[in-house]
């Protein structure tokens, strides 16, 4: 036996679970206890602030279903996607495109679409362009590399909040040609506020913050033996551009509509020209930071 206090319960924690039989989650678990005692002897936690923070995940946890993830919205707000997005980078075999956040709003089985086509049902604003090439690593094209995308419209809606729930818009997929070329018609999206009608949304407020993203374009880009890149391109002249609430901004991804455009495939719209790059598959597996919010609760 030992006399318990707040540093040795930390110990005999520590010992109850070192027979974990899986090392990683031993590793896991092991420093998550380390952090969490910690966490609590250094802000000294007091009986109320700590069933505050039991009621603040219940609510998270209810405010979760088939299209809402309030768990990865609030893991996005407090930086942890992005910790772990870098993360997830650095143990590519090659550099390419530097990854961003999936986000909640990514959704399986958008519909198909050929190259130049609108993914915007009912524009409502002047359409843009948006082109360029998928390389690998080296800038050696990747014939037929798919391209998914998802935005909101011109009012910074996603068409789960514009429209119901089933209507799929303003996302879609596309296959790039021989030459690893893609382009697609849309409309220039909105940068917009997170969902603040949840538990997190209050938190956000609580803390003073705008709770905005700048204006942004999702992308979700694939192909045979190459690994999966999540990532978006953000529009410079958004007010917000430095100050994003889930921090998915990052220079390498900043994009400005084209001054002059000689290889703009439909002239007469303004373009933005971006090329990905993407790294060899690695044997291991890749992994995405995300999910689509249906596929991480039980159906009801
Ligand atoms: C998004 O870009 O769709 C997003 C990412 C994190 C939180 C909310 C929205
Ligand atoms: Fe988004």
């Amino acid at each position: 036996m030992q006399d318990l206090d707040e540093f040795t319960v930390t110990d005999a924690a520590l010992a109850q679970m070192a027979n974990t039989a899986d090392p990683r989650l031993r590793q896991i678990m092991d420093a998550a206890v380390r952090h969490l005692h910690a966490f609590a002897r250094e802000v000294n936690l007091t009986p109320a602030e700590w069933l505050g923070g039991i009621r603040f995940l219940t609510e998270v946890g209810h405010a979760c279903t088939p299209i809402r993830q309030e768990f990865i919205l609030l893991s996005d707000v407090l930086g942890l996607s992005a910790v772990v997005n870098a993360l997830h980078d650095k143990t590519a075999l090659e550099n390419g495109t530097q990854s961003s956040l999936l986000g909640p709003f990514f959704r399986e089985h958008a519909p198909e679409f050929a190259l130049g086509d609108c993914i915007v049902a009912e524009p409502g604003a002047p359409e843009i362009v948006l082109h360029g090439q998928v390389t690998d690593a080296h800038g050696v094209p990747i014939p037929g590399a798919t391209i998914g995308v998802w935005q909101t419209d011109a009012a910074g809606q996603y068409d789960l909040q514009a429209h119901d729930h089933e209507t799929m818009d303003m996302r879609g997929n596309f296959t790039c040609d021989a030459h690893g070329k893609y382009h697609f018609r849309t409309v220039r999206p909105l940068g917009y506020s997170i969902p603040l009608d949840g538990p997190v949304g209050a938190m956000v407020q609580r803390q003073g913050r705008h709770g905005m993203r700048p204006a942004h374009i999702h992308f979700l880009i694939a192909a045979p033996g190459f690994r999966e890149l999540v990532t978006a391109l953000y529009f410079g002249d958004d007010d917000n551009i430095a100050s994003d609430t889930v921090f998915g901004v990052s220079n390498s991804l900043v994009v400005q509509f084209a001054a002059s455009d000689p290889d703009n495939p439909i002239p007469g719209l303004r373009s933005v020209r971006y090329d990905f790059q993407l790294g060899h598959a690695r044997a291991d597996g890749d992994g995405r930071v995300g999910a689509d919010p249906a596929s991480l609760v039980a159906a009801e």
